[in-house]
């Protein structure tokens, strides 16, 4: 009886497996099946996803470059209407100038002039005071021979201006120049970053010589021709010769320049510099030395 019970326990084991294969089977293919159904859509509804998301974007870099390019013409549009207002309105000055308003313009022009006169007037007499010190301050007897001889020349560039003054029926009085105010300042840091004794100070002092030949150069060219525009042609005279030897000053530096301080200064420089630093001699070129005040009546 035992043995029986157990070959029917061990039957039942078997049917039950067979069941229990059968029922696992089928699951696993619809699962497979289930697992690609999902799969398969979801595929497509990426691509489909992904072409939405590309194509709105391109769509969108369109846009933002019709966007871009808008401004841009929009801005170009207004260039090219400035520069039609701006052709429209040359001829319409030049029209105003030919007006009937020459008398007031000559009395304007001639108080520019002494306006002018007055500053440069001021500025040289400064630079007979910054001279003595640029030259006591230089290192190459060649650089203090240029300082010295212009500051004689100097002098009768004021007395010039003083008879170009006296041709106007004006006193000789001087204006403020803040340039050449400037201009000394710049000087003076020169000297005091500068060690005594170097040809790197030369250089910058020519440097700084030559900025207030050329400030000198502007202003004497500029009053020559307005002298000549109003009929002044012994004051446009006086005015030519100085402006000439402003020019003949300048040139004299610049040969200086390109003959041997730049490159001394170099090899000073790769030695590690020479000389001693500044006195308070050579840092005494404030501006009160240099200027004379606000006005300044002829000396
Ligand atoms: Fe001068």
């Amino acid at each position: 009886m035992a043995k029986s019970t157990g070959k029917k326990a061990a039957a039942k084991k078997g049917a039950a497996k067979k069941v229990a294969t059968k029922a696992a089977a089928p699951k696993k293919g619809a699962a497979k099946k289930a697992a690609a159904k999902s799969a398969a859509p979801k595929k497509g509804a990426a691509k489909k996803v992904a072409t939405k998301a590309v194509a709105p974007k391109k769509g969108a870099a369109k846009k933002v470059a019709t966007k871009a390019a808008a401004p841009k013409k929009a801005a170009a549009k207004k260039v090219a209407a400035k520069k039609a207002a701006f052709k429209s309105a040359a001829p319409k000055k030049l029209a105003v100038r030919s007006k009937p308003t020459v008398i007031n313009d000559e009395a304007l022009l001639q108080e520019l002039f002494l306006d002018h006169l007055k500053d440069i007037y001021w500025a040289e007499k400064s630079l007979t005071k910054a001279l003595p010190k640029m030259r006591k301050a230089a290192t190459s007897p060649e650089l203090q021979q240029i300082f010295e001889q212009h500051l004689t020349v100097t002098e009768g560039q004021i007395g010039r201006l003083e008879q170009v003054f006296e041709l106007l029926g004006k006193k000789a009085q001087g204006k403020k120049c803040d340039a050449m105010e400037g201009l000394s300042k710049e000087t003076e840091s020169v000297i005091s970053d500068t060690p005594k004794g170097s040809k790197t100070r030369d250089v910058g002092l020519i440097i700084a010589a030559q900025k207030v030949e050329h400030y000198e150069i502007a202003s004497y060219g500029g009053l020559a021709t307005l002298a000549a525009v109003m009929g002044m042609s012994e004051a446009k005279e006086l005015l030519g010769q100085t402006l000439a030897e402003e020019k003949e000053a300048d040139q004299l530096l610049t040969q200086l320049a390109e003959s041997n301080i730049n490159q001394e200064a170099a090899e000073e420089g790769e030695e590690g510099g020479s000389g001693e630093s500044e006195s308070e001699d050579d840092k005494s070129m404030d501006a009160d030395e240099v200027g004379e005040g606000e006005e300044t009546s002829k000396a």
